[in-house]
């Protein structure tokens, strides 16, 4: 049976880039295939969270992702700190990774930007960890957004550089996945490019707010004053809304909206408000689960104890076979 990992920094509360871009298709895969899903929350270390919010973050991931519907007997759910042979294998595989292409990768270089103050070194090997989340698995498959596809390059680079070096072939070379073949973006609605929690108050919709906020932040998003030509391209603002339509409304919806822009009869705002309407009408039974969730402590221990036994059984096994790999040979 081929396996699946795939991961979520618990920064907040999820939002509808997470689901459409990593979780739908996690949910999909978890069926057929050995499944592992995880909260990142050593990565999350990157922004120096307080002990409350990252405790509380991890928590608030974990009720989302079973309202979600990932299912834990079907698949592992656990959390990365849980697991400690991630970071011994980590140790490992920071040694074959190379600074210059570690400087060179996107996420550093934003990273580099937006938090000039905090360019940790966590910041610089973050890919390397990535890579040993989807690697200590032995992963053939990676549900995750566009906005990873270098990651996972850097994943498939790693392992082929130990394999390469040991001359074994421990490691898999593992595929980014996405459910309709193409990586997903999702766009945010203050146009910034993907959508995301850092990207302020208004841009992101998230699965655990109420509908009221939801509803206004749709509204507000920016349009223009409307196609002057018929059949005219989208602006970007314009495709956005559209492509958010797309996910949470019925084909029959987007094609009447995409009809009235061709012929210059849209009206913004019965657009924003169906988006809104469809939208809230998806997000809403997933949010009362989330909420049932968040109270139910003792399910949710037992949910991280058994994930984090099953997903240590399996890191275990690839971190041992390693250690004989590399020369770590027990001398007792
Ligand atoms: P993170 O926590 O930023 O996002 C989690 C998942 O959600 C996807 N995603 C999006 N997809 C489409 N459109 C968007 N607007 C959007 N926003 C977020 C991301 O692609 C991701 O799949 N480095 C990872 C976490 C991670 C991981 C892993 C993932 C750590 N180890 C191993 C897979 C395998 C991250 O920061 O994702």
């Amino acid at each position: 049976m081929k396996t699946v990992v795939s991961g979520i920094r618990p920064t907040g509360k999820l939002h509808l880039g997470n689901y459409f871009g990593a979780v739908r298709s996690f949910l999909e895969m978890q069926e057929n295939y050995n499944a592992y899903f995880f909260i990142a929350d050593i990565h999350s270390l990157t922004t120096h969270p307080t002990p409350e919010d990252l405790h509380g973050n991890v928590k608030q991931v974990l009720a989302e992702y079973l309202a979600m519907g990932l299912d834990p007997e079907k698949s592992t759910l656990f959390i990365q700190s849980d697991v400690p042979e991630i970071s011994e294998l980590y140790t490992i595989m920071n040694m074959n990774a190379y600074l210059g292409e570690l400087e060179r990768s996107a996420s550093f270089k934003e990273k580099v930007k937006s938090q000039r103050n905090n360019v940790n070194a966590g910041l610089l090997t973050y890919p390397v960890l990535m890579a040993v989340d989807i690697l200590v698995h032995k992963a053939d498959f990676v549900p995750v957004g566009k906005d990873q596809e270098q990651h996972l390059e850097m994943t498939r680079t790693y392992a082929k550089r130990f394999n390469h070096m040991y001359k074994s072939e421990v490691f898999p070379e593992p595929q980014a996945y996405s459910h309709s073949g193409k990586l997903v973006k999702v766009p945010g609605l203050t146009n910034q490019g993907k959508m995301s929690k850092s990207g302020g108050e208004n841009d992101a919709i998230f699965f655990d707010d109420d509908d009221k906020p939801t509803h206004k932040k749709i509204m507000r998003a920016v349009t223009d004053s409307g196609p002057e030509k018929p059949n005219q391209d989208k602006p970007e603002a314009i495709q956005n809304l559209f492509d958010l339509m797309s996910l949470v409304s019925d084909e029959s919806t987007v094609a009447t909206f995409d009809a009235a822009y061709n012929d210059c009869s849209i009206r913004y705002g019965d657009f924003k408000k169906q988006l809104s309407e469809d939208t809230l009408k998806f997000i809403a039974p997933i949010r009362e689960k989330i909420r049932a969730l968040k109270s139910d402590d003792a399910y949710l221990s037992k949910v991280a104890e058994l994930g984090a036994e099953k997903a240590r059984e399996s890191a275990r096994k690839t971190l041992e076979e390693v250690l004989q790999i590399i020369g770590f040979r027990k001398f007792y």
